[in-house]
């Protein structure tokens, strides 16, 4: 997979990245009305989507596309409906393995890397639930959620052998130590070891070349951690920039 500093980025448009939206469209709608995202441009969302949760997620997904004049793309949280997302067909999206959701509407899965806009992205979403307890297997979680031990072999071996041409990566859990700067934070389990795995892929993929910025979802707070680890939530960021666009 390692070609050259970029693989071949096509779009030349502009790359955005917000937090969990737990199928909400608000943020949506205040873009649309504000009339200021263009149909090159690209809306990352760092996981917990949200709107692929039952059998009616076409519908949301469409409503999204009639919002959005470009493509939302997202990573999946620990709240999405994985089984609908496991059986969507897989393309090759900006070089990387996706799902097509809907029209203009994709999922970015586990441990790719997609190079668009001159940049190359890493993603890998997941975590584990707090209230995982409380949830009902198959109707409001998923075991999926969590990244099993095949996903994070193959996020790390993509990481590494590609350390220097990575310039963004999007997670859904933060780095172990970012919990520190939360201030909501809840405990880790014990047998969790998914926070840690990321805070020693953090420490490895700082020191790239090309390495700005790790962003991550999951704790609900718009928070600058160190110059290049933000947690995204309502904040709508051209990614490596820290102005936000308006949307409320
Ligand atoms: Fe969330």
């Amino acid at each position: 997979m390692k070609e050259s500093e970029n693989r071949g980025s096509e779009n030349t448009g502009r790359i955005f990245i917000t937090g969990d939206k737990h199928g909400s469209f608000i943020p949506f709608f205040g873009l649309h009305e504000r009339g200021e995202m263009k149909d090159t441009d690209i809306l990352i969302i760092a996981g917990d989507a949200g709107y692929v949760w039952d059998d009616d997620y076409i519908y949301k997904v469409e409503t999204l596309s009639q919002l959005f004049p470009g493509t939302v793309a997202f990573i999946d949280g620990n709240h999405e409906n994985h089984d609908i997302l496991d059986a969507m067909d897989v393309v090759t999206w900006h070089g990387g393995k996706a799902h097509i959701v809907g029209e203009r509407v994709m999922h970015l899965m586990r441990g790719e890397i997609y190079s668009i806009c001159d940049c190359n992205i890493f993603t890998f979403g997941g975590a584990r639930s707090n209230d995982k307890d409380r949830r009902t297997e198959g109707e409001s979680w998923w075991r999926q959620e969590e990244p099993d031990r095949e996903e994070m072999e193959y996020g790390r071996r993509q990481l590494m052998e590609n350390i220097d041409d990575i310039d963004y990566v999007i997670t859904h859990e933060s780095p172990l130590f970012a919990r520190d700067h939360i201030s909501r934070s809840k405990e880790v389990d014990d047998d969790y070891l998914f926070p840690e795995a990321l805070e020693e892929w953090y420490e490895l993929v700082s020191k790239g070349e090309r390495f700005q910025r790790w962003y991550f979802g999951h704790m609900h707070e718009d928070r600058v951690i160190t110059p290049k680890l933000r947690g995204v939530h309502n904040d709508i960021l051209r990614i490596g920039e820290d102005t936000q666009v308006r949307w409320a």
